[in-house]
Parts: C-alpha cells; sequence; structure tokens
C-alpha cells in the first residue's frame, strides 16, 4: 500500500495533488511520500517486533539526506557503501553507533572518515579489506567492530545484475572458507569480531533462498562460537522484493520475511541487522512526467516524455517495468492505445516501455511512472547535457523542494576550460 492515489479524476501524493507539484517545480521530477516511506519502515520494524533488531535502511536507493532524516527520526538505522553515503547519514543526523559500512572496495580513506566519525560496524568482504582496515585502526589507536560478509552460495532467482549470493560473484568470503577467515580476523589487533553478514541480491520474490541463506547462517553461528568467536549480531541484508505492477503476484510481505528470520536465526540470541532498500523506497516515490509529443509512427505509435534515460535508467538497464499512470484520471470506458513510451535521449535505449496500453493522452499531459523511489533519482545522470531531475518531499498537505533542478549555469559553470586552451 502506498499513498499515490486518484481522489477527484487526478493522482494525488498523500493530500497534494501531483499536477501542482508540477506546475510548481517543473517536470520532470521524483516525488515522494513521507507516509509511505514510514509506514515500510515500521513494517519491518513490527515483523522483528521481540527479536533485538535494528533497520538498516539501504542509503544506495534513495539517498536524499532529507529522506535519510526522516527515516532515522523514526530510529532507522543506515547501511552505506561509500564515504558520500557515510556521510550523507552523518548530514541527515543519524548516529555513527546506527551505521553500518557494506562494500567490496572501501578504501583506507573511506576506513578512516567512519572510524573517527563512528560507526557500528564494517560489514567486511576479503582478506586484504579486513588486514587493511586493521592498519587503519590501529594507525588510529581504535579497535573497528566488523562481521565478515559471507557468500552461501544460493541463487537468489533474480535478474543476473542484481543477484549477488552466488559463489561466481564478487561478493562476500566463500561460506566454506569462513572459519579461515574469522580466526585471521580475530588475530588482527585492529578488529573486533561482532557478527556474521550476509546479503544475497535485491528484488527477491521468493522467500526460499533467504531461507537457504539464513540456515546456512545460523549453522555458521554455531561453528564460529565453538571456534571462540562472539557472534553477536546477524545483518541478514536487505533484497526482499516489491510489486511493480497491480497485476503481479505478490512478492511475501515484510512480516512473512520476518517470521522466516525468526524460523531460521531466532533461537541463537543474536542482534538482527537488515539491510532493506527497496521495499523501504520503492513504491514511496513516483517519477512525475510530462507528454512532449505523440508521434504517429509506422505501425506504432510513441508517446514521447520530457523524463528520459538519464533520469530513470532501469528499464533501459534491466528491462525493468514501471507501470505508467496518467496522472488525470481517464474517462471511463475510454480505450486503451498502445504506446511506445520514449524518452527525448539520442538512443534506442531511452525506451521506457514498448506497446503499453495507456489511455489516450496528448501533449502537455501528465503521467507518473510508479515504483520510482527506489534505485531512481539515486541512479540518475546528466547524459544529454540534460540537468539531473529534482526531488520533492510531500508530508501530508505540504510539500518541499528537497533537491532542486540544476539551473544550466549550475551545469555547465562546474566545467572550466584551462588557461592554455
Ligand atoms: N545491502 C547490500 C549489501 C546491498 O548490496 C543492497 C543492494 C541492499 C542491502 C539493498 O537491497 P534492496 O533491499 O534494495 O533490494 N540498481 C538495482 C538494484 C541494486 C541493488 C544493489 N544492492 C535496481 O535498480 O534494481
Amino acid at each position: 500500500m502506498d499513498h499515490f492515489i486518484h481522489r477527484d479524476g487526478e493522482l494525488w501524493a498523500e493530500d497534494v495533488p501531483l499536477a501542482e507539484i508540477a506546475a510548481a517545480v517543473g517536470t520532470p521530477v521524483y516525488v515522494y511520500s513521507s507516509a509511505t516511506l514510514l509506514r515500510h519502515l515500521k513494517l519491518f520494524d513490527d515483523a522483528l517486533a521481540g527479536m533485538p533488531h535494528l533497520v538498516c535502511f539501504a542509503v544506495k536507493a534513495l539517498s536524499n539526506v532529507a529522506v535519510l532524516r526522516l527515516l532515522g527520526e523514526e530510529g532507522a538505522g543506515m547501511d552505506v557503501v561509500s564515504e558520500g553515503e557515510y556521510r550523507r547519514a552523518k548530514a541527515a543526523g543519524v548516529p555513527g553507533e546506527r551505521i553500518v559500512f557494506s562494500g567490496v572496495g572501501k578504501t583506507r580513506g573511506e576506513m578512516r572518515v567512519a572510524l573517527l566519525g563512528g560507526i557500528r560496524q564494517f560489514n567486511l568482504e576479503s582478506e586484504p579489506e579486513m588486514r587493511a582496515l586493521s592498519e587503519v585502526a590501529v594507525s588510529l589507536g581504535v579497535v573497528a567492530p566488523v562481521a565478515i560478509r559471507v557468500n552461501p552460495d544460493v541463487d537468489a532467482r533474480t535478474h543476473a545484475k542484481i543477484a549477488t549470493g552466488k559463489s561466481e560473484n564478487k561478493f562476500g568470503i566463500p561460506i566454506a572458507k569462513a572459519r579461515e577467515a574469522y580466526a585471521e580476523a580475530a588475530s588482527l589487533p585492529g578488529l573486533r569480531v561482532v557478527g556474521i553478514d550476509v546479503h544475497i541480491g535485491s528484488q527477491l520474490t521468493d522467500l526460499a533462498p533467504f531461507e537457504d541463506a539464513y540456515r546456512k547462517v545460523a549453522e555458521l553461528t554455531v561453528a564460529l562460537r565453538a571456534d571462540g568467536h562472539a557472534i553477536e549480531r546477524l545483518d541478514l541484508g536487505g533484497g526482499l522484493g516489491i510489486p511493480y505492477t497491480r497485476s503481479n503476484e505478490v512478492p511475501p510481505l515484510p512480516v512473512d520475511y520476518g517470521a522466516m528470520i525468526r524460523r531460521t536465526v531466532g533461537h541463537l540470541g543474536c542482534e538482527i541487522e537488515i539491510e532493506p532498500g527497496r521495499l523501504i523506497a520503492g513504491n514511496a516515490g513516483v517519477l512525475l512526467s510530462r507528454v512532449v509529443y505523440v508521434k504517429e509512427g509506422e505501425g506504432r505509435d510513441f508517446l514521447i516524455l520530457d523524463a528520459a534515460m538519464n533520469d530513470l535508467v532501469r528499464p533501459a538497464m534491466y528491462d525493468a517495468h514501471h507501470d505508467i499512470v496518467p496522472v488525470r484520471e481517464p474517462e471511463p470506458g475510454l480505450e486503451a492505445r498502445a504506446f511506445d513510451v520514449v524518452g527525448p535521449v539520442c538512443e534506442t535505449g531511452d525506451t521506457f516501455a514498448r506497446g503499453r496500453g495507456l489511455p489516450e493522452l496528448r501533449e502537455g499531459d501528465l503521467v507518473a511512472f510508479r515504483s520510482a523511489g527506489a534505485y531512481g533519482a539515486v541512479m540518475a545522470s546528466e547524459y544529454n547535457s540534460r540537468p539531473l531531475v529534482p526531488e520533492v518531499l510531500v508530508r501530508n498537505d505540504q510539500f518541499a523542494v528537497i533537491r532542486p533542478r540544476p539551473s544550466y549555469e549550475d551545469m555547465i559553470g562546474r566545467d572550466s576550460i584551462p588557461a592554455w586552451l
């Protein structure tokens, strides 16, 4: 459930008509619902009730500082994968003890910043990274709390580009080698082992792969404790999928996910961390766009929008489906017509949908891409010198621009011409 609902013939975000935002801010623009973001956070919190836990929002999904502040104020932790994300979480007011640092290629500089600024734990992915972090910590006279990300070699059965838990993926240490890796970590002076980390992929629509992975983590917990390690926390990653279409079969709900976690690892007495991104942010955002032209082609009609692949790259990159809905509700009984929905960027990949059934739309009409809150704005670029898409946050009947659209001067002014040219 989300808070983008048709009312009085048009689409609203909570108590604000999207047309009002388009008029004030222009298009394309991302619009987020505070109520939906908070609702989704609470679903996870409730799902893990009774177990000590921390929901760490995966900042990569939607990293605007205002959104991080909103979630952080409700007690969310943050999962970050770069110094930039770490700084964003801090800028949003999230304390270091609620920030976990993931990622395969953390640099020494990034480690230093997090150790000095405060960090809950580093999720380490290789032996060289363990050694580097130990050195950095020792040089600062501190000890770094760590979990090791294990690769459980399970098939997440999701899009190949976002599956991470197979042995051929670059992520984590093979679970079969985990005991050796933990022994080395325990021997390094700058590290303190606090737990185990696992993340097998994104947009999973079935609990079975999670369950396989978590059972392996439970076994490993017992083995590592027998080896003398204090395994107090289990970071179970993110990845729970969301419905991208209204007709789709519905992915498992957070409450079922929570029950499965309780079943697989609940008996171990560990604090549970999870790192959901998409489920919290995905259906809490839309990309609002205007029809520039309706072009009648040879045997197919094109709906040319003012949003393009640089603003929402998921369809071009993963063949992802996003529902596209007219902001003004079509009159009942009006026949749908098939459109290829495209942007103005100069490549054929700039196609959001082929043969999509939509009501009659005209130049100037507004449409909304649903489920665009996660991996939308964060993956935007300025390709074709299109200024970065702005973002708006709605709360009840108020809205605020939380990232303005850069002016052309801003965009072009970042370049500089060397004196010798
Ligand atoms: N934790 C780690 C270590 C991750 O790598 C990810 C996502 C998450 C948590 C959050 O996963 P989520 O709950 O959002 O599924 N750009 C792609 C998705 C890439 C996901 C990368 N890692 C897309 O647009 O589908």
